[in-house]
């Protein structure tokens, strides 16, 4: 047992940042502590849960909350902020009626019990997990459907995002994209879980036009959350995973909850190259949901990610807000070496912390990093929500970190480099923190390559921000740093 009082958070304070944000604001922030860095210009869009609820039922868990998307704008040393929820005909549909209407994947039932979820295999796309811009196309991005396509400047939903008809208006499109950044192109691939799974590789171009599309058959069934993109290969983990189906067909459970981990079997991990027949490694089973980067090395490849030896899932009916972090599984950073020609996979723990969320310098995708940058419990040892940002240097394993602590809850750190320095630690860690003593969000800015030596600017906004998810940078700007506007 952890003792109450060597916690670095109290569960009262966590909780509060999972209360609903119904009001949308349009805003020029007046207070800034500290100075905005004269060269950080451009438009942070942030995306996560903002609604958790439909009339008077929570949602059973957080991840089928309405997909609300944030734009912190940076111009002329000032900071905008503007926040609209993704305008789906679901959530236009159970706010006119007041209550939960569609199952959600992860944790949500219809309200009548069993019988009113029987058969009912209609579910929400939220679009609540990550939004970027590509090409003109300021995408909102939920895995198991297409994307939403919002406008820039207002954050106004236009509609799904077929490219052109080349998407099915339901079609899986990942969350996670990676960008090359030889070319701006966007690596996405979306997966349609089996048995087979069909797994779906797209591109689409810096002018936001889909070039390309494949698809695979993979064996049995596949929950493929991210991946791994190098100049040679796309990656994934298959995990060692099975999905029942029957209770949620039968409208006992939410499909998120449906998840085993299969004892014994290995995770598969899948190498496609650009051309030709893909390749199955094999290495001890985990879960992992979010990769930090893989790069070639010879013939070998490197990949980083945040493994869990167990699958965290949300027992059916628990209550997220009464989680036991210290009974949760903990993320950990790991790397593994891959050979596809002799088929070994070694893995080495490179940090043995609770961590989630990684980021690096976006010049790096694909190619080697020495830096990886993530959101982190306050110390090591017992899992607990995540407070603090903390750099991690692969080459010398020394780690640096900031921590928020007690009060503070940190989101994912975005890396935005430094558009006249190319150096990889030349840059700002942006993320968004919930400030339980004064129940706001704020817009917190560090130097990337002085974490510890904490903000450089703290940007507090009028309200609070529930938890989020993924975002983006992009340099372009849609408002104007006009202070006679503010
Ligand atoms: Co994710």
């Amino acid at each position: 047992m952890v003792s109450v009082a060597s916690r670095s958070y109290s569960t009262t304070d966590w909780q509060l940042g999972y209360r609903s944000l119904s009001h949308e604001y349009d805003y020029w922030v007046t207070e800034i502590e500290g100075r905005i860095p004269e060269r950080l210009q451009g438009t942070l869009f942030r995306n996560g849960p903002g609604k958790l609820e439909a009339g008077s039922q929570r949602y059973g868990h957080p991840f089928d909350g309405d997909g609300m998307v944030c734009a912190i704008t940076f111009v002329g040393g000032r900071v905008h902020f503007r926040n609209r929820f993704v305008r789906t005909p679901e959530f236009e549909a159970e706010e006119k009626a007041g209550r939960v209407l569609y199952r959600g994947v992860f944790g949500t039932q219809k309200p009548g019990g069993w019988w009113a979820n029987f058969l009912d295999l209609r579910f929400k796309n939220p679009a609540n997990t990550n939004v970027i811009y590509q090409g003109g196309k300021l995408l909102a991005l939920w895995e198991a459907s297409a994307p939403y396509r919002l406008n820039p400047a207002t954050l106004a939903t236009e509609g799904i995002e077929t490219f052109a008809g080349a998407l099915a208006p339901n079609q899986p499109f990942t969350a996670h994209p990676r960008r090359d950044p030889a070319t701006g192109d966007l690596m996405a691939f979306g997966v349609q879980t089996g048995p087979p799974s069909i797994l779906v590789f797209y591109r689409v171009d810096a002018q936001g036009r889909l070039v390309e599309k494949r698809d695979y058959r993979l064996p049995s069934f596949a929950f493929l959350h991210d991946f791994v993109w190098t100049p040679r290969y796309w990656i994934f983990f298959q995990n060692p995973v099975a999905f029942n189906p029957l209770p949620y067909v039968l409208g006992w459970q939410p499909a998120g909850t449906c998840l085993t981990l299969k004892k014994g079997e290995p995770t598969r991990i899948w190498l496609f190259p650009q051309q030709g027949e893909p390749l199955q490694l094999q290495t001890e089973p985990g879960f992992v949901f979010h990769f930090v980067n893989g790069y070639d090395v010879g013939d070998q490849v490197v990949v980083d990610a945040v493994l869990y030896e167990t699958y965290p899932a949300l027992e059916p009916g628990a209550d997220y807000l009464q989680i036991d972090f210290a009974q949760v599984p903990a993320g950990k950073l790991w790397r593994f070496e891959l050979d596809p020609k002799t088929g070994k996979v070694k893995r080495e723990l490179l940090l043995d912390r609770s961590v989630e969320f990684p980021a690096i310098h976006p010049a790096r995708m694909g190619g080697s990093h020495r830096y990886i940058y993530i959101g982190a419990t306050h110390a090591p040892g017992s899992n607990a929500p995540l407070q603090a940002i903390l750099r991690l240097d692969t080459t010398t394993g020394r780690s640096e970190q900031y921590s928020f602590a007690p009060r503070g809850f940190v989101g994912e750190p975005v890396f935005i480099p430094d558009p006249e320095d190319a150096a990889e630690e030349a840059g700002w860690i942006v993320t968004v923190v919930f400030d339980a003593a004064s129940q706001r969000s704020q817009v917190v800015i560090l130097e990337a390559a002085n974490l510890a030596a904490g903000p450089v600017a703290r940007i507090p906004l009028r309200h609070h921000i529930p938890y989020g998810l993924h975002g983006s940078f992009t340099p372009q700007t849609w408002v104007e740093a006009d202070p006679n506007k503010g």
